[in-house]
């Protein structure tokens, strides 16, 4: 089983040890990060990507940026790469993959990874009814699509359950950038909110995996962005 070293522990590297936090796609099939806007998201998941690419060798990603800005312009052409309005169309196409593994018409198990950026943004984006369809397809996703080798990472800024339905708990592997208010602690951190501090900086922040593994991260830093993207490429093309 593949363990993916996503994360620096900080109370090991504030005593100069490099100790990471591994991410188990078995175990804690979804990724989900909140952080206000700065706060390292975007950056942060990058990193997993490229990391989840060179782990994973058939693994492949779709992206779905719903802000559209120049994060993702190095995936610009590729067919599983999806801005603004069509992010739509890459839940839908993993929705669909999911449905062709239960059915038996996909026999194939590698790894999908499903990336959506502001999720929180294209949800308020839709009328009520379309709204309700999008989280009804990502609360399947989250739900079933595990036993299947399909994942889900999504990133935004607003820490509240509207977004996701019923389905917020199956996110397992929860990030926390930068400082989170008192509310989004109280949500996703429940039983550890009095050790989150007020002093976290950009790409600093918390972990906590399957309600029980919290500790304090660091995401490192990226010394060749480039070597980043052609990762990410690779796995969304391939
Ligand atoms: N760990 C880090 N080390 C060094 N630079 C970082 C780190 N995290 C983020 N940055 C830089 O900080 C800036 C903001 O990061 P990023 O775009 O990832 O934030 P964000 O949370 O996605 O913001 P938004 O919600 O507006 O999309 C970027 O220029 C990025 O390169
Ligand atoms: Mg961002």
């Amino acid at each position: 089983m593949t363990e993916i070293p996503l994360f620096l522990n900080e109370e090991y590297a504030k005593r100069g040890i490099s100790k990471y936090i591994f991410w188990n796609p078995a175990v804690a099939p979804h990724l989900c990060a909140f952080g206000t806007t700065g706060s390292g998201k975007t950056y942060g998941m990058k990193l997993c990507l490229a990391k989840v690419s060179k782990y994973e060798l058939n693994s492949q990603f779709y992206i779905a940026d719903y802000k559209g800005d120049l994060d993702f312009t190095f995936l610009q052409g590729s067919d599983r790469f999806f801005r603004f309005m069509d992010c739509e169309k890459a839940l839908n196409e993993v929705y669909q993959t999911l449905q062709k593994r239960q059915s038996g018409e996909d026999k194939k198990r590698n790894m999908i990874l499903l990336y959506f950026d502001e999720w929180a943004s294209y949800i308020l984006s839709l009328d009520r009814k379309r709204a309700e369809e999008e989280k009804q397809k990502l609360s399947t996703l989250l739900m079933l699509s595990r036993s299947f080798n399909i994942h889900v990472f999504v990133s935004q800024q607003r820490v509240d359950s509207q977004y996701f339905g019923a389905s917020r708990d199956c996110f397992n592997f929860v990030l926390s950038l930068s400082n989170l208010s008192k509310e989004g602690k109280d949500m996703m951190f429940h039983d550890y909110k009095d050790m989150m501090k007020s002093d976290r900086k950009r790409g600093t922040g918390y972990i906590l995996v399957n309600g029980t593994d919290f500790a304090p991260i660091i995401v490192p830093t990226i010394s060749n962005m480039e070597l980043v993207h052609e990762y990410i490429r690779d796995a969304v093309n391939r």
